[in-house]
């Protein structure tokens, strides 16, 4: 089983508030989206998860087709959506086939919450990159959001704590354990389950491996993908935006 896999059910315990947090990503994102590509609707989510841009998007009446490679992600992302009535096309998928899975057309395309990182070479970075500019229609956006790895300390056993939080019963306290080599970090998430009347503990650890790339790097190569405008917002969202646009037609020669 993947990470991510494991932690589906657990997910949404990263957030102090999730349900809050939905709303709040789902309005700043929109804001992105309409200042930069005015007037979309039709919005491509390729790393989805749990649902935690995709559900709030969808609330602000986007039409959405969302997958994320975790099986266990999309059927909980898809009863998140079924409890608050919303419609959206969920599927398991690969980033780097999104084409093949998604087709062409879509105004928006977002891939948020450092999920592209996971991909661990820049050949694989601008593969996806590419396939993300063939699912937009000329005009069209790409929105990635990442941690800004310029900032963070690079070592072994660096200890990033996520804080504690109740739910039925329970205290879970969350923190990640990062060790680098080169430009890569082995990330252990362990989450410890406290039965709060017996005391009981159960942890849980999960193990992933992200590549640390800059945002710069990460520019560079949506330019090199095609898009044009590429730019990195700050101050907008809770990581760093970057954008680019698909030229549109008459750019493209078509
Ligand atoms: C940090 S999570 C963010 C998920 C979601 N955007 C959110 O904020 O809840 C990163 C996501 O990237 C997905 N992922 C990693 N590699 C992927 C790939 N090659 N194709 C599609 N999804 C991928 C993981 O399964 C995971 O759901």
């Amino acid at each position: 089983m993947n990470f991510y896999d494991e932690i589906s059910p657990l997910y949404h315990l990263i957030y102090p508030n999730w349900t809050r947090s939905v709303e709040l990503q789902g309005r700043q994102l929109d804001n992105i989206i309409q200042q930069n590509w005015p007037g979309s609707t039709r919005l491509l989510d390729v790393s989805c998860g749990i649902g935690t841009q995709a559900l709030g998007l969808a609330e602000l009446g986007y039409s959405i087709s969302a997958s994320d490679l975790s099986e266990k992600e999309i059927e909980r992302a898809k009863k998140e959506a079924e409890r608050r009535k919303l419609a959206i096309q969920f599927s398991v998928a690969d980033m780097l086939n999104a084409h093949a899975q998604h087709g062409a057309g879509f105004d928006v395309l977002i891939s948020c919450d450092n999920s592209v990182p996971h991909l661990l070479t820049d050949d694989d970075l601008l593969s996806a990159f590419r396939q993300f500019f063939d699912c937009l229609k000329p005009g069209g956006g790409c929105l990635i959001t990442v941690r800004d790895y310029e900032k963070e300390e690079r070592g072994k056993n660096l200890v990033k704590h996520y804080g504690a939080r109740i739910e039925d019963g329970k205290r879970y306290v969350l923190f990640q354990v990062w060790d680098f080599t080169g430009v890569h970090y082995d990330l252990a998430f362990f989450i410890v389950e406290e039965e709060l009347t017996t005391g009981i503990i159960h942890t849980h650890v999960m193990r992933s491996r992200y590549y640390a790339v800059s945002a710069t790097r990460l520019c560079e190569l949506m330019l090199n993908a095609g898009f044009e405008d590429v730019q990195r917002l700050d101050g907008q969202y809770f990581q760093p935006v970057i954008v680019g646009t698909k030229p549109s037609e008459d750019l493209l020669g078509i």
